[in-house]
């Protein structure tokens, strides 16, 4: 008889290979940054530029990518962890992408027995796009880093701030620390282009000679009045004022993303994200 254990990996193989899928997490050192906003418009942004895409909304503590998008989910991942539902429950089709709300799902697969976590896979697997966009917390609590750490890339955003500065190198020499091959992007929101410019050079410069990182500078956003517009009416940026500056940055920034050479741990499927995710909350 073939153990659970055994026909787990087995699963996770064959679906990893059938889902070679770039995972990304946004996440950064500073709350109230810009993630949800650029989480949600880059996943439109892909979408637009022909990739499938799914967002993921795991900021368990100020879940608001609904709000955002102006839409109420009826199920998260919590019923489905659960077993109150099916992921075809969970996922919620708006804009052209599919949407799954976190809730407390996420660190409850910690504690689900073998057999269940093989049904959720087993589903998980089914979810299949491009690009699994997951919208973190901020900061270094292991909640947030988890998240981070599951995925194959981050993209961390800063401020031009210096105190948002501080707390990215310090997520950065956390995240590094437990896994050094870690694909780590930058986005600089809020930030001018002369901004940009210095913080590309300085303090790029700084994590690659103290930390012996290189990050993958994606782009910056300007401050744009458009962004709390679009919140305001909870209407995503990109199709409520796509000729807004922030759009056209995060259009760009999409680009730059989907360009990008294929991330060093190569895919590992939303299946995949879930087994890793499981064992670092353990
Ligand atoms: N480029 C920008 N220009 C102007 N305001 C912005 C910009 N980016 C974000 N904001 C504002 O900051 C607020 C917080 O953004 P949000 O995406 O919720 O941050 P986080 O998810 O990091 O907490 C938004 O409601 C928005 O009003
Ligand atoms: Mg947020």
């Amino acid at each position: 008889m073939v153990d659970q254990a055994h026909r787990l990996r087995q699963l996770a193989q064959q679906w990893q290979q059938r889902q070679s899928r770039r995972i990304i997490a946004i996440t950064s050192g500073k709350g109230g940054v810009g993630k949800t906003n650029i989480a949600t418009n880059l996943a439109l942004a892909l979408h637009g530029n022909g990739y499938t895409v799914t967002l993921l909304d795991a900021d368990l503590g100020l879940a608001n990518v609904d709000v955002l998008l102006g839409i109420s989910p009826p199920y998260t991942l919590h019923q489905f962890v659960s077993g109150q539902c099916s992921l075809a429950d969970v996922v919620y089709p708006a804009y052209g992408i599919n949407i799954i709300a976190g809730g407390s799902g996420l660190e409850e697969l910690a504690a689900l027995p073998e057999n269940r976590l093989l049904h959720l896979f087993h589903d998980a697997a089914r979810i299949e796009s491009d690009f699994f966009i997951i919208d973190t917390g901020a900061g270094i609590s292991t909640k947030v880093t988890s998240l981070a750490l599951a995925a194959q890339e981050v993209i961390l955003v800063t401020t031009p701030e210096p105190t948002s500065l501080t707390d990215t190198y310090a997520l950065i020499k956390v995240l590094i620390r437990k896994n050094k091959n870690l694909s780590l992007h930058l986005i600089i929101n809020r930030a001018n282009s002369k901004e940009a410019l210095q913080i590309t050079t300085n303090f790029c410069r700084v994590v690659q000679d103290f930390l012996s990182v290189s990050m993958n500078y994606l782009g910056y956003i300007p401050e744009d009045r458009s962004v709390r517009k679009a919140v305001s009416c909870q209407r995503p940026l990109l199709l409520a004022y796509p000729s807004a500056p922030a759009a056209e940055r995060l259009r760009t920034i999409a680009i730059a993303l989907s360009d990008d050479a294929q991330p060093k741990a190569g895919g590992i499927g939303w299946s995949g994200f879930l087994g890793r995710l499981r064992a670092l909350f353990q």
